[in-house]
């Protein structure tokens, strides 16, 4: 069964789609490890409900990134972790972390990357930027995490319509719900050995 670890930073509603997938029975997985860079995350709790052991990594406790990216490391290694999964992670990983999990670093963003997305990029501020540009249509993206911020090669999108009435909330929400498939999606078919990436190139063995 193939370990997953997930990396958290708040309420974790993807981490416990996560949860849900694998309960079903979708994902032939188990999450072997959750992290979180905050305390407060609520994804801690939803972890602990569900037997999943959690950890919570403050960089405050370190003396630099370095030594913060090395501790998260040396977890996902302990718990002989797979596949890792960025679900609403709010920090960026170091190129070390990066380097030891090559196209096994999993992330999933609220736009149509590579709109609305890179450093700052994140949470609410995304559906801000959205609708203060009055695009017609925004979305969800799955990709492998590469050295840059949301510049990896693409895994999954679908398109989520803007409507007229939206606010950050109504337009969050629908995404949110998108965001939940795919990753589910994402996460299944890459246990399931049906990605293959060429370069930027991902192809999906439907
Ligand atoms: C959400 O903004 C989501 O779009 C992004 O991270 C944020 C928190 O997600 N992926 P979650 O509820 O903590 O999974």
């Amino acid at each position: 069964m193939m370990r997953i670890g997930v990396l958290i930073s708040g309420g974790g509603t993807n981490l416990q789609a996560l949860i849900d997938g694998i309960e079903s029975g979708y994902i032939p997985g188990e999450i072997a490890v959750v992290i979180s860079n905050r305390s407060t995350a609520y994804g801690l709790e939803r972890a602990r409900m569900h037997g999943i052991p959690a950890k919570c990594i403050l960089k405050k406790d370190y003396n630099n990134d370095q030594a913060f990216n090395a501790a998260i490391l040396e977890t996902l290694k302990e718990h002989n972790v797979e596949l890792v999964v960025l679900a609403g992670y709010l920090s960026i990983l170091s190129p070390d972390v990066v380097k030891a999990y090559p196209n096994r670093i999993i992330n999933i963003h609220p736009s149509l990357i590579p709109a609305f997305c890179g450093k700052g990029y994140y949470g609410q501020k995304v559906h801000r930027a959205v609708l203060e540009y009055g695009v017609k249509v925004t979305g969800a993206t799955v990709h492998f995490v590469d050295e840059g911020t949301d510049t990896g090669p693409i895994i999954l999108q679908q398109p989520v319509m803007v409507k007229d009435d939206d606010d950050i909330n109504s337009l969050a929400q629908r995404v949110l719900e998108v965001e939940h498939q795919l990753l589910c999606r994402a996460v299944k078919l890459f246990i399931e050995g049906r990605i293959t990436v060429r370069g930027r190139k991902v192809s999906i063995n439907e």
